[in-house]
């Protein structure tokens, strides 16, 4: 079966000189609900962007369902919507035509943008926001509006790059069953996020990565179970100051 994603020893040093990732290989899965975790600084947003072609890559290897980065970009691109990790929407403009005019990107006129939105606001809850301009949204529906946003040509695969962050535990869970349901029907979720029970809630696979290398790679369950049940946030932290050690 083809992965969703593969990449192999991706490297990518900015032009600062920052090397932001020193050989990374990751295989996720198609169908897989996949936790990319590591602290401030270890490289997920820079691997994110380049999957996204936001950054080009340095060197390495990166297909999106067999699709090559380098000889079909175009392609890969139509396989993926992405939440950044910040609010990246003009503010003035009103969250129906954020979507629409996303979709336009992809080739969707905008009568079939907006029948294919009412649902998917619908389901987030901001359908009866969709002609107000995004400035009067609050913190949690913006989130949401950019789940919106990233699903309006029906991605396989989402990319969610901390999209709980500062959103209340009612409104998180809201977005986790969403999730579930995104995946369980079939779509390939990528998720970085600084809270590692929603990690281990949601995600069957996770990766952490520190200072630009993957530090473990292994399915949750496995994972859990290998530390006589530990929680993830123990193993997780273990594994940071492990390889911060080596590194000294
Ligand atoms: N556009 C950029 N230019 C220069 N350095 C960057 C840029 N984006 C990220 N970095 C650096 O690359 C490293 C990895 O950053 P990032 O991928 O944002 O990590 P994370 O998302 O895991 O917090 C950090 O040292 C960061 O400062
Ligand atoms: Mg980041």
């Amino acid at each position: 079966m083809t992965n969703a994603v593969s990449i192999k020893n991706l490297r990518k040093t900015y032009k600062t000189g920052v090397e932001a990732l020193k050989g990374v290989d990751l295989e996720i899965a198609e169908g897989d609900f996949f936790a990319l975790l590591g602290p401030n600084g270890a490289g997920k947003s820079t691997i994110i962007s380049i999957l996204t072609s936001l950054t080009t890559k340095s060197s390495g290897e990166v297909k999106i369902f067999g699709n090559s980065l380098d000889t079909d970009r175009d392609k890969t691109k139509t396989y993926i919507g992405v939440v950044p990790q910040e609010f990246n929407f003009n503010i003035f403009e009103k969250v129906i035509d954020i979507i629409t005019v996303q979709a336009g990107y992809y080739g969707i006129p905008r009568a079939q943008a907006i029948k294919d939105a009412e649902p998917i606001l619908k389901e987030l809850g901001l359908w009866e926001k969709k002609d107000s301009p995004s400035q009067q949204l609050s913190g949690g529906m913006k989130r949401r509006l950019m789940i919106a946003r990233a699903l309006i040509h029906k991605p396989k695969l989402l990319i969610l790059d901390e999209p709980t962050a500062g959103v209340d535990i009612e409104m998180r869970r809201g977005m986790w069953d969403f999730l579930r349901r995104m995946n369980a029907e079939g779509t390939t979720i990528i998720l970085t996020t600084h809270y590692l029970e929603e990690a281990e809630e949601l995600c069957r696979t996770v990766a952490i990565i520190n200072k630009g290398e993957v530090k473990l790679h292994e399915t949750m369950h496995k994972l859990l179970e290998a530390n006589g049940k530990e929680k993830l946030e123990n193993i997780y932290v273990d594994i940071i100051q492990d390889s911060n050690n080596k590194t000294i």
